[in-house]
């Protein structure tokens, strides 16, 4: 949610910040600005809409201009409406900022601030603790005493990149609850919400701790805390740029829905021995349970609906109890007890707001947290006591694709080793449950290449407004994912119902040829959901089965029928994953929608 980038060197800056802000446009796209610094004279350009358009205007200011410093912003909007007023960068009296997160508070600064004579000119928090920082910047006081005057005053979340008059040629940055790294290039020193946005340009980097400020200089970042300065550590990324480009594909989703069985290969292999799972490669051993009463899963988005499966599967395998929550609702309606239980985060970016939230919750009630995270250098993956990184790679389509599957493989080993643990699965039954995961890898590349049936069905569904997506036992969870995909991608309202749910009321919007599809891999509940198919089909659906090979003809399973790859639930599941993620692709690509960047999300979502 908002993407900061700074610069100090001896390139060009703007386009320094440019070409950062353009990786960080996945965190929010509704305006962008820079802050560039000359010899002369200090610039702010900004623009709603894409970066490509703060670019444009970037480059007629660039004529005259060297510009050797610079902080620059991509905002998602929270506070105050997408305007050029709203956007970053903000300037009030000698210091001009750019900011990620929310001031919670900000309408009692602000109502203080204006009675001591401040005027505002947006409608933002971000413009008060511009203010606020200002307000402690005095004459002979270095910008760090300004700086820890004023954010003792702030509540809520914040990443800040500063530059302060008086002091050219340094940005200051520090962060609380959002993230904020330090690059170390061979020319110039970089500042970054995210490490992706730093790989362009060097791949050395250290963490901004929370309570620390840190200053760029040209060559050297320096670090305070309130007792002096101190040498950070630097680190190397482990990512490669190359990695997060978006190669010869037309969207980064296409391209993160084919790097799935390569995904799930690399996430898989590491956690196999002698054909059973182990995490040692994660450091985990069977310790992790010892004690445990029960599983919470918290998530937001497709984390939470992957959750859903983990929660189930553990259930099955293991008859440990375990549920998932969504991570917003966690800590106002906590279990009554939460003794005993082993608290498994999912995020993706290992950044999501809400997600933290409910670890640090869970935390302060003693709970052990195990994390399921893709990136590595997140803040969830420093708060957790254990992280299993699942190696999708980097993901920069705001739907999730790769994150979600690689997620699915390490909760379904996690459940076979608790089955193993509590002894409710026998080794050799595990044994085969982990043969027919490893069969998933195969199940995705199949499917990739015989993608024609989905592509047909894409064409059928591309015009309807509304759709149902209904299913049992897991496969409901895979239609709540279904159902994600298509309105966050294609706009299409779409739903997600238990099969036999739907008429129970929902029913009643079933009209003539209203999409209907039905997510049939729970083998065992397959009548029962035929049932529920012709139900909708007798009110005039047009009906689409999703469903393994066996003795029923499809013209009598429904309209349109794709037929499951694999022999498993497991491998059904993965395949019914691969045709909802790309049903929604081809669907928003006929609708010509923006599949990367869909309208008012972002992807890292950083605000509670
Ligand atoms: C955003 C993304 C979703 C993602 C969710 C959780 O809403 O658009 O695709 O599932 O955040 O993100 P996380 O990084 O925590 O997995």
């Amino acid at each position: 949610m908002c993407g900061i980038i700074g610069y100090v060197g001896t390139e060009n800056a703007s386009r320094k910040l440019i070409e950062g802000l353009k990786i960080l446009e996945y965190r929010g796209y509704d305006s962008a600005g820079v802050a560039l610094l000359s010899k002369s004279e200090l610039s702010i350009i900004k623009a709603t809409g894409r970066v490509e358009e703060l670019e444009e205007m970037v480059v007629k200011k660039e004529v005259k201009s060297e510009y050797y410093c610079g902080i620059g912003h991509t905002r998602w909007a929270t506070h105050g409406s997408v305007s050029e007023d709203n956007a970053h960068p903000h300037r009030m009296g000698r210091v001009t900022l750019v900011h990620n997160g929310i001031i919670e508070n900000y309408l009692e600064l602000r109502a203080r601030l204006e009675k001591e004579g401040v005027v505002f000119k947006s409608e933002t928090d971000t413009e008060v603790a511009c203010a606020l920082f200002d307000k402690y910047y005095e004459e002979n006081i270095h910008p760090c005493v300004a700086i820890y005057k004023a954010v003792r005053e702030i509540r809520g979340s914040y990443a800040f990149g500063i530059m302060f008059e008086g002091y050219e040629g340094r940005i200051f940055g520090l962060r609380h609850r959002s993230p904020l790294l330090v690059g170390s290039g061979s020319d110039g020193m970089y500042l970054a919400s995210d490490i992706t946005a730093l790989l362009p340009f060097t791949k050395t980097y250290s963490l901004i701790e929370e309570t620390e400020v840190v200053e760029l200089r040209e060559n050297e970042a320096i670090f305070y805390t309130h007792d002096g300065i101190y040498d950070p550590v630097w680190q190397e990324a482990t990512m490669n740029y190359d990695q997060a480009k978006r190669g010869g594909y037309s969207h980064y989703m296409l391209k993160e829905i084919n790097e799935q069985s390569d995904a799930l290969r690399k996430t898989i292999t590491p956690r196999i021995s002698g054909g059973l799972p182990d995490f040692s490669h994660d450091g985990i051993s069977r310790d992790i349970f010892q004690g445990i009463k029960q599983i919470h899963i918290v998530g937001c988005g497709s984390a939470y609906n992957v959750g859903c499966i983990g929660a189930r599967l553990i259930e099955e395998y293991s008859r440990v109890s375990a549920s998932a929550f969504v991570a917003s609702e966690y800590r106002y309606s906590p279990p009554v007890n939460m003794q005993g239980t082993l608290i498994i985060a999912i995020s993706q970016s290992g950044e999501t707001a809400d997600t933290l939230a409910s670890v640090r919750y869970a935390k302060l009630c003693g709970c052990r947290v195990v994390s399921i995270i893709n990136a590595r250098e997140s803040t969830l993956a420093r708060e957790s006591d254990k992280v299993i990184y699942t190696y999708a790679g980097p993901e920069i389509a705001v739907a999730t694709t790769k994150g979600f599957s690689t997620q699915l493989a390490i909760l379904y080993l996690l459940s076979v080793y608790l089955g193993i643990y509590t002894s409710k699965l026998d080794t050799e039954v595990a044994k085969l449950k982990i043969d027919e995961l490893k069969r998933c890898e195969g199940v995705v590349s199949n499917r990739l290449k015989g993608a024609k049936s989905v592509e047909s069905l894409a064409e059928l569904l591309y015009k309807k407004e509304n759709c149902f997506f209904i299913g049992r036992g897991l496969d409901y969870f895979m239609c709540l994912e279904g159902a994600l995909k298509l309105k966050e991608i294609s706009y299409i309202h779409a739903q997600a119902y238990q099969a036999g749910e739907l008429k129970h009321g929902t029913i009643s919007l079933v009209e003539n040829e209203t999409p209907v599809i039905a997510l049939m891999g729970e083998e065992r509940l397959f009548d029962k959901t035929l049932s529920n198919i012709k139900e909708t089909k007798s009110r005039g659906a047009f009906t689409v089965a999703l469903m393994p090979k066996n003795e029923k003809s499809p013209q009598e399973c429904g309209d349109f029928v794709i037929e499951l790859l694999g022999n498993s639930l497991i491998e059904y599941l993965f395949d019914e994953l691969l045709c909802v993620q790309l049903l929604s692709y081809r669907v928003a690509l006929l609708r010509r929608c923006d599949i990367d960047k869909p309208r008012n999300l972002a992807k890292s979502v950083t605000v509670e």
